[in-house]
């Protein structure tokens, strides 16, 4: 199917599912009877990403939602949407009728502008909110994900705001969540590829230190960038946008030899196109690969060489990016000097995370938080 015979189905279902779709992003799939744990405390692992931001609970409530706000533009949105502010899929939905921010830059909340760090405020906010009215309104507390390098600053202008709504919050890096998940705390590498950031870290038996995580800016994000330019470039006057590279790239993403072409409708002065763009968009997906087999190899070498043999069986690709085709397959090769190297993709890439914060919140006493991460309470 073309992007614009999609987006026109897409338009068709949003109408429809519209109401459904925001009911379960922002009400928080909440089983019934919630089962607060650690006294009255509702426990929560939180994956604060770029793209996405996923909070599971302790009592089994899970939210899901695109980490966006908007604010209405004027007085006639005003009219139409509320005073706002409006989150994740609603706010998309609604986005004529809005300013959107999306808050967090490289996986932190971005601190050049009041109205990004008012947007990230609202969002954690909004998402602890929710957790909370499903579980009677009890203390909140948690284990959140920030990208393996994020700054101390970015950490602590995190928790200054997480203290507004939980009572006891821990930052950790996101690929050591991951890494928890699965359960692999030891001679294992997680390469976690997100919008804002790829994490790459690897797990020594114990909380991982500053040395054995890398983090760059060659997300999703940059593959959006990248591809919305490439496609201009071959294809001048093509109406394309930041936001149609992405879906592009989400549903025909590979590396390697194409499967078939890829072609897709654009517009050109508003009259619809086919075009074939299989070459950019692997060049573009290529071009991450270089960068990461770089820190995997940089990172192997700082086993014990006793260990490395077994690290290179555990390499684990979490974070959606995770889902372009064959990238498993390229890395392994790419790597084929060091012997038997086994890359696998993660199940579930989009709650792992969130997953493994909460199981190691609910695994490790708080007690003991203060040896993982920065935290307070
Ligand atoms: N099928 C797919 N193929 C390639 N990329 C995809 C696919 N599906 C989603 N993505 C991309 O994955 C990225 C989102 O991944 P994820 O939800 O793990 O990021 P995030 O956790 O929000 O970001 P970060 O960890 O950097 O803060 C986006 O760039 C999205 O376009
Ligand atoms: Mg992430």
């Amino acid at each position: 199917m073309t992007i614009l015979e999609q987006e026109e189905n897409i338009r068709q279902d949003q109408e429809d599912s519209a109401q459904e779709a925001m009911e379960q992003e922002t009400a928080t799939h909440g089983r019934p009877a919630p089962a607060p744990t650690a006294g009255n405390q509702t426990l929560v692992g939180i994956d604060l990403g770029t793209c996405r931001t996923v909070v599971i609970g302790a009592d089994g409530q899970e939210l899901e939602i695109r980490s966006v706000v908007g604010y209405p533009k004027d007085i006639i949105s005003r009219q139409a949407v509320g005073d706002g502010p409006l989150f994740g899929h609603e706010a998309l939905e609604k986005r004529n009728f809005l300013e959107l921010c999306y808050p967090l830059a490289e996986g932190v909340i971005r601190d050049a502008s009041e109205r990004d760090y008012q947007a990230a405020r609202e969002l954690i906010h909004h998402v602890v909110a929710g957790i909370k009215e499903n579980s009677g309104g009890g203390p909140v507390s948690g284990i959140i994900g920030v990208p393996a390098r994020a700054s101390l600053m970015n950490k602590e202008v995190l928790l200054q705001v997480a203290r507004e709504v939980m009572d006891t919050t821990l930052v950790v890096s996101e690929p050591f969540m991951v890494a928890y998940a699965l359960g692999k705390l030891n001679r294992c590498i997680i390469v976690d590829i997100g919008a804002g950031t790829v994490d790459v870290c690897c797990m020594k038996g114990s909380v991982p230190a500053p040395e054995d995580q890398v983090t760059t800016f060659k997300g999703g994000d940059y593959l959006d960038e990248r591809l919305e330019a490439a496609i201009l470039r071959r294809h001048p006057g093509v109406q394309i946008t930041r936001s149609l590279a992405c879906r592009i790239k989400e549903e025909h993403a590979f590396v390697g030899e194409p499967e078939r072409p890829v072609e897709v409708t654009l517009r050109v002065d508003g009259k619809p196109v086919r075009f074939d763009v299989t070459e950019e968009l692997r060049t573009v997906c290529e071009s991450m690969v270089p960068n990461i087999v770089e820190q995997v190899e940089t990172l192997i070498a700082s086993f014990d060489p006793e260990d490395q043999e077994e690290t290179l069986k555990n390499i684990y690709l979490a974070g959606c990016g995770s889902r372009i085709r064959g990238l498993d397959r390229m890395l392994t090769n790419a790597l084929q000097d060091y012997g038997d190297v086994r890359i696998t993709c993660v199940d579930d890439p989009e709650r792992i995370g969130a997953k493994g914060a909460l199981k190691l919140a609910l695994e490790v006493p708080p007690g003991h938080w203060p040896e993982i991460g920065l935290m307070f309470g």
